[in-house]
């Protein structure tokens, strides 16, 4: 197993990976928020124009990807996706510790997801990570987020040394 960053040839491997990992929204999701398919090639593009995406690969496949993105004083890490069948085998774990060693020139890192998403906030919690004392704040300040996102979204930090 390996992580690396990803570039347009991964676009589609990486979109198929999203999409089959988001199926499992529809368990805590009404259908109205659910989106079918949760990226398109397109968003994969545009997103990967103000941040970088990372993949985890066994040999040639890739099962997991995770974005880099950085705004104002702190890192964002976006749209963490682990295919089902890959789940609970330490990949998301993996990806977030290949991302921190990216990480430079900021004092934290933030990580959202919905307040019912149960599987990603324990990963959250495991790898060390923090619940903000005010998310909606964050939500705010460091996302672009429609705002009925906003009261069913939690986030998490995790300091880092600002000099490395
Ligand atoms: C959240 C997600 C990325 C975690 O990926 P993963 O590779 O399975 O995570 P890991 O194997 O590294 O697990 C790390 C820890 O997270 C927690 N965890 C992960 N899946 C869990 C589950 N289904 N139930 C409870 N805890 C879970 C556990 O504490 C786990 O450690 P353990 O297996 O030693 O107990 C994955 O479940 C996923 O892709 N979910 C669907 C998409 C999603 O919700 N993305 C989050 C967007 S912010």
């Amino acid at each position: 197993m390996m992580v690396r960053a990803l570039g347009a040839s991964d676009a589609r491997a990486a979109v198929t990976v999203i999409s089959t990992a988001a199926k499992w929204y529809a368990e805590f999701l009404t259908p109205s928020e659910v989106h079918e398919p949760e990226m398109t090639l397109e968003s994969w593009v545009e997103e990967a124009r103000r941040m970088t995406w990372y993949g985890a690969f066994d040999g040639v496949d890739l099962v997991g990807v995770m974005g880099l993105e950085y705004a104002g004083n702190a890192a964002l890490f976006r749209h963490a996706y682990v295919l089902p069948d890959r789940q609970r085998q330490g990949i998301a774990a993996m990806l977030h510790n290949h991302l921190e060693r990216q990480v430079v020139g900021v004092d934290k890192i933030i990580v959202g997801t919905y307040a019912a998403n149960y599987k990603a906030r324990a990963a959250l919690e495991k790898a060390g990570y923090q619940p903000s004392p005010d998310p909606e704040a964050v939500l705010r300040h460091y996302y672009d987020i429609p705002k009925d996102r906003l009261q069913s979204s939690v986030t998490y930090e995790k300091h880092v040394d600002s000099d490395r």
